[in-house]
């Protein structure tokens, strides 16, 4: 199964950053979001992460160039029915997803590969409501895509062995390491990371600590490149909550319960980064704590 042409769904972080990777390697990239801007800004921030990694040697100006001319964007999510594999990358809403995969799939090739970045949500449920289940699978990145070594490839209960194999190769082509995962809650590194933040959320919501000697205390200590708070604003806390909720449901036992003061976070509209703030302030020149 030759792979060349990949449709990427989504032109937020995840959405942007796959673009990035995908285009980088080879393929010609079709993105679609239903928002222009949101469109705009993800060329903006592809070229911008481009330029930085030109700017360090990593990677040769005629190269970004050609990766730069190999990205389109799209608003008509139809446009992506030629595609070789679809990659779904829209918020991480079941309702959405599916909408998504519903509106798309009267405008597939019959070997179109459709796959959900979805961080925790069931494969094999997503696959069900489709009219290809053995050409579905999850194709998970890691924040930032660009620097991230790992993708999570997720086998549905249904998903055949060449479509395995063909995103397999591709993430070979990447230059990244496959992770291959059963489809339960949340995967591998969610399964496990998402707890550790929740863990956090309550040793600060308890009054053990503060934010800032929770971060300092596992960069410091478990030498975590970021601390759990600060990687919580970085993923979302809307991404987080979702997660937590999915292994709440899924696995249905209460060490997976979420923690209020995260629920209450995400009520306030403060998810993280992309809102300005989390458990920072980032509307000055220095991230503040917000408790
Ligand atoms: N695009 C391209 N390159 C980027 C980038 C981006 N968006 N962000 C950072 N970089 C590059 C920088 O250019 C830099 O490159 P060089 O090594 O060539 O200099 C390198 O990454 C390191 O960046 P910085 O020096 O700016 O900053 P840093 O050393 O603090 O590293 C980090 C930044 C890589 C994000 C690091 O803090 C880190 O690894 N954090 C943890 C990230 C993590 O855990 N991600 C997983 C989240 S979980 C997830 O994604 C799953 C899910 O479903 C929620």
């Amino acid at each position: 199964m030759e792979i060349q042409t990949i449709g990427i769904v989504g032109a937020g972080q995840m959405g942007n950053g796959i673009a990035h990777v995908m285009a980088l390697a080879g393929y010609d990239v079709l993105m679609t979001d239903v928002s222009a801007d949101a469109l705009k800004g993800a060329v903006d921030t592809i070229t911008g992460n481009l330029d930085r990694q030109v700017g360090r040697g990593k990677v040769a100006e005629a190269d970004r160039d050609a990766a730069l001319a190999r990205i389109t964007t799209t608003q008509t999510l139809s446009d992506l029915g030629q595609s070789d594999l679809i990659i779904e990358a829209a918020t991480e809403r079941e309702t959405v997803k599916q909408a998504i995969f519903e509106d798309l799939i009267p405008h597939l090739k019959p070997t179109t590969i459709l796959t959900s970045n979805t961080s925790s949500i069931s494969i094999t449920r997503l696959a069900s409501r489709t009219d290809r289940p053995e050409k579905f699978m999850g194709f998970h990145f890691m924040n930032p895509v660009p620097v991230m070594q790992l993708v999570e490839l997720i086998r549905g209960i249904a998903t055949d062995k060449e479509t395995f194999s063909a995103c397999q190769a591709v993430v070979a082509k990447l230059g990244k390491t496959a992770a291959s995962a059963e489809d339960f809650p949340a995967f591998i590194v969610n399964r496990i990371l998402m707890p550790m933040i929740n863990e956090a959320v309550y040793t600060l919501y308890e009054g053990v600590v503060s934010v800032e000697s929770i971060d300092s205390s596992l960069k410091l200590g478990a030498n975590h490149p970021m601390g759990p708070l600060e990687l919580a604003d970085f993923i979302g806390l809307d991404t987080c909550l979702a997660i937590m909720n999915v292994l709440h449901d899924g696995l249905a036992d209460t060490k997976y319960r979420p923690c209020p003061l995260l629920t209450k976070y995400v009520e306030a509209g403060w998810l993280g980064r992309k809102t300005q703030r989390g458990f920072y302030d980032y509307r000055g020149d220095v991230p503040v704590p917000t408790r």
